[in-house]
Order: structure tokens, then sequence, then C-alpha cells
């Protein structure tokens, strides 16, 4: 099934000026880059988006560190595009993501770990939701 969704460029990968090499990772993959924009998240924007999660103890720092500087945050289109995406970050923790994973090479911990991706059809609707207008979405 062709299926949209959500990447985010964290504001740690930003920094580091890995952005680019990111998405390039993500086009060789195969994935279709159909909308991508850079900007810079309030704390409520954060605390809005990451809103599943206001109950866990990360929540505060999440948020802080989501909106600390600029994200770069895109939609990729493909076959199994979500479970696509998530496979090429690997798991949460860099340290245990595999070699060769997005997360292995440009994160530095569980939280700054580089890259967001959406873990779902529902969710992916209203993320990219959350970023994008339809007519912003350069598909065919
Ligand atoms: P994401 O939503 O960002 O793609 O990451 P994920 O599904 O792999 O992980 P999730 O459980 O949804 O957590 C969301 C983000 O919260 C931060 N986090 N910090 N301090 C901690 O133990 C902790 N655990 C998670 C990470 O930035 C994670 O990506
Ligand atoms: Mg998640």
């Amino acid at each position: 099934m062709i299926e949209r969704t959500l990447c985010i460029v964290k504001p740690d990968a930003v920094e580091k000026h890995t952005a680019g090499a990111i998405l390039a990772k993500i086009e060789s993959s195969g994935l279709r880059l159909i909308a991508c924009k850079m900007l810079r998240l309030s704390i409520d924007d954060a605390g809005r988006f990451y809103s599943v999660h206001r109950e866990r103890p990360f929540y505060g720092e999440l948020t802080q560190f989501m909106s600390s500087g600029p994200i770069v945050v895109g939609v990729l289109e493909g076959e199994g595009a979500i479970g696509r995406w998530r496979e090429l970050m690997g798991a949460t923790d860099p340290a245990k993501a595999p070699a060769g994973s997005i997360r292995r090479e440009f994160g530095t911990n569980v939280e700054r770990n580089a890259t967001h991706g959406s873990d779902a059809p529902e969710t992916a609707r209203w993320e990219i939701g959350f970023f994008f207008a339809e007519r912003e979405l350069c598909s065919d």
C-alpha cells in the first residue's frame, strides 16, 4: 500500500549540519520526499505535537529539546513508507539502532536521536496535517 509518513530532522541534527545528509539517505532509499520545510517550534507547539507523551517522565525535556532550535519537517511517500522510514531510522536509542541506520550514525542519545517518524497511518495523517496544508504536498 502506498503510504505517507512524517519525518522530522530534530534540532540536534540540524545544529550538527547533518540535515542534508539525512535527506540524501531518505532519497537514496527510494522514498519520495513530497514536502519539506524548515521551522522552529514554540514550546507550546512541541507540547501539542507530542501530546500523546504528556504523562511520560521525559515529556518536559522532550518539548524543551524539540523547541530548542530549527527542525526540518518533510513528508515521505511510497510503498510501506511508515515502516520503511522507521527501519531506516533504527531504534529510538541510537546505541541500540543497527549500524548504518540514521539514528546510529547521526543521533547522540535516546532523546537527541536525530529524527522522528510517524508510527501508524492514523498518526501519520494527523502529524502531516499538523505541519502541512494539502497544497504543500507535491504528490502526483
Ligand atoms: P519518534 O516518535 O520521535 O519518532 O521516536 P520513537 O517513536 O522512536 O520514540 P517515542 O517513544 O515515540 O518517543 C518520542 C521521543 O521522545 C524522546 N524520548 N526520550 N528520555 C527518554 O527516555 C526518552 N524516551 C524517548 C526521543 O526523542 C523519542 O524519539
Ligand atoms: Mg514515536
